[in-house]
């Protein structure tokens, strides 16, 4: 068998332009979705991946607004920005792009970020409310892999997924929605001793571990869904995923690539975050 690829550049081109008439129609209530994205030192990763977030909110129009602090700058400084950012109508998303410098604390800037302007999904108020199945802002990777799969009209309903990863930000809430969508959930993590016994009984395999090569077509059912979160690079420097993905394609029945497959959904899901909370504004 030979995979479908499930091109993430597609569907997220698609969500965008129906984004953009939701934008245009907010327009004429004169309202502007408006984006925070708070950077923190220089990490050069973190720079590149704000860069990019402001260009696509730039494309549809949404403000983005880039607020800026030195490597040196104290938790209580950050606490403040949030505080302000918090208050400021204008702004509808608060993002703290992470990891921040060793000596600030991630869950306590995360915890002050308002659960109604956390368009990355990380408050635990939002995790909670997503853990209960309430409405609440869906972290964004997760969030752009369901798409994905309603994007191919695929049903997880009773079907066996195995999630390897246990992040907060990818692995634990990916399970979680596949869950909620009525599938049976495996986690597989760095202690799990043999891998290729759970993925070699899934349905779907969902991979975010960041290790080149780690699923070959020995870990893969015949006909099984394979999602390659990872955004790895290869002994050329070539951006790749976890999973050799020339060999997997001639098993499975479907397969993301990398790139152009999850990394374009998670940037939509959260200008698509951000739009649902202007739209709440109405
Ligand atoms: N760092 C790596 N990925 C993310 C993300 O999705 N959101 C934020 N805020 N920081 C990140």
């Amino acid at each position: 068998m030979t995979a479908e690829i499930i091109s993430g550049t597609a569907i997220a081109q698609e969500l965008r332009n129906q984004l953009l008439s939701d934008i245009k129609s907010l327009a004429n209530q004169s309202i502007v979705p408006g984006l925070a994205v708070v950077l923190v030192g220089n990490n050069p990763a973190s720079r590149t991946y704000v860069k990019n977030k402001q260009k696509a909110c730039e494309k549809l129009g949404i403000e983005s607004r880039l607020v800026e602090l030195e490597e040196a700058a104290s938790e209580q400084e950050l606490l403040e920005v949030i505080k302000e950012l918090n208050n400021d109508k204008a702004i509808d998303g608060i993002l703290v792009q992470l990891p921040l410098p060793p000596h600030i604390d991630e869950t306590k800037v995360i915890e002050a970020i308002s659960p109604e302007k956390d368009v990355d999904g990380f408050h635990p108020i939002n995790i909670g409310r997503m853990m209960t199945g309430q409405a609440c802002f869906l972290p964004c990777t997760p969030f752009g892999i369901i798409k994905m799969f309603e994007s191919i009209d695929y049903s997880l309903s009773g079907k066996h997924v195995v999630v390897i990863g246990r992040s907060n930000i990818v692995g634990k809430p990916m399970g979680q929605l596949c869950l909620s969508k009525n599938a049976t959930v495996t986690y597989c993590h760095s202690k799990t001793p043999d891998l290729k016994e759970f993925t070699t009984q899934a349905d779907v395999v969902i991979s975010a571990v960041g290790k080149t090569g780690l699923i070959t077509k020995d870990h893969i059912k015949e006909g099984a869904v394979v999602i390659d979160v990872a955004m790895n690079r290869d002994e050329n420097g070539k951006l790749c995923g976890d999973v050799l993905f020339d060999e997997v394609k001639e098993k499975a029945s479907y397969i993301t690539p990398v790139p152009g497959g999850v990394g374009p959904m998670t940037i939509t899901m959260l200008l698509y975050n951000t739009v649902q909370s202007a739209k709440a504004k109405l």
